[in-house]
């Protein structure tokens, strides 16, 4: 039992996570059309506080981001808190601030409704445990986070863990669902421990087309039940070489499932090419690179531009010069950011 409390401030930190297998698709209340698998990150971070009272007179809420009224998120959040009174009785009794910050700069292009709405959602179900006094095991409270996370974004509910996750039901995983993220980490392979991530920054301009829109292509695409099968395919055979740390068929899927990805997006109505001549020049060099080389070390892609150049750390002493030479005068003012595979969110002490 925690003590009752009728007012309060929580606090999490809580990373953005890259997919291996894409969630591109989605159907239902927030349902994912199939399984994706992703890595949490360790530096990209959001740092979300929510302060609670009972409600007075004023509006339910309040949002500030890195100390500033932002008013697109703040509809978000509304419209999404609006949504769970069927899971938090209590919401409606509460006016809630809420403030946010970020630990990567602004506008590089990584993503940050994941890290943002997994934050959120880790206090909402803090202040739940907070308020009724009853504290939760913690299996069922993560599992409560990533299903709430979900309903605010279909990849939050993958940053609710560290390492790897996956979200969306598949027979190759029979604990897997697609209300909520489960953890795969117990099960890798030791060369992913430390795997690293460098992001490389083609363009840090504000994305063309929102996730939403971009899930929203996939409803009429010509090709969707083709992708749906690919991404259950590629699914399965990544859950193996987690298991078995093939590194070269680990690359040929990651790989593949980024310009799966936007090879959809090229060809769905309407049409959208995110890729920038610099990202293709990028793949070329990075692919040249590994032939020649033989270091493990291939790419990903968000719904963007820019490069996750993954590989184990123990490539890194040869990896960053590569950047460096070869790379980073492809990118937006020379500039990447060293990020790797995190252990997943922490509770901020107040
Ligand atoms: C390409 O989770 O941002 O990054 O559920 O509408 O918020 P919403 O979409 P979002 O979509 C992520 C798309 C992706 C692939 C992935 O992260 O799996």
């Amino acid at each position: 039992m925690t003590d009752y409390k009728n007012s309060g401030s929580i606090g999490w930190e809580s990373p953005s996570n890259i997919a291996l297998i894409k969630y591109w698709g989605k159907k239902g209340n927030q349902l994912p059309c199939n399984p994706s698998i992703s890595m949490s990150l360790k530096n990209s971070l959001t740092r979300t506080v929510l302060s609670y009272e009972p409600k007075g007179n004023g509006d339910q809420l309040s949002f500030l981001f890195e100390g500033k009224r932002q008013v697109s998120f703040e509809q978000r959040i509304t419209k999404f808190l609006g949504n769970l009174s069927d899971h938090f009785k209590f919401l409606t009794d509460y006016q809630l601030s809420v403030s946010s910050e970020n630990t990567f700069p602004h506008s590089t292009g990584i993503a940050s409704s994941a890290s943002a709405m997994s934050s959120l959602a880790l206090c909402l179900c803090s202040m739940e445990e907070e308020i009724s006094g009853v504290k939760m095991a913690e299996d069922e409270f993560y599992r409560k986070a990533g299903f709430i996370a979900r309903l605010g974004s279909g990849s939050a509910s993958r940053s609710v863990y560290g390492g790897f996750v996956t979200w969306g039901e598949s027979n190759s995983f029979s604990k897997s669902s697609d209300e909520y993220a489960v953890p795969f980490s117990k099960y890798t392979h030791p060369v992913f421990l430390d795997f690293q991530d460098a992001i490389l920054l083609v363009s840090s301009k504000k994305k063309e087309v929102s996730s939403s829109a971009g899930h929203q292509l996939m409803e009429n695409h010509p090709y969707a039940s083709a992708r749906f099968a690919q991404a259950n395919k590629h699914f399965e055979r990544m859950l193996g070489v987690l298991r078995s740390g093939d590194l070269e068929e680990f690359i040929e899927i990651m790989e593949n499932e980024a310009l799966s990805l936007h090879g959809l997006m090229m060809n769905s109505t309407p049409s959208f090419t995110l890729l920038k001549p610099n990202t293709l020049e990028l793949i070329e060099r990075i692919r040249s690179y590994r032939l020649s080389s033989n270091v493990p070390v291939g790419f990903t892609l968000d719904a963007g531009p820019n490069i996750h150049l993954l590989y184990p750390k123990s490539e890194k002493e040869r990896v960053v010069p590569f950047i460096d030479s070869e790379l980073s005068q492809f990118l937006e003012n020379g500039k990447y950011i060293v990020d790797e595979k995190g252990e997943g969110p922490q509770k901020i002490k107040m």
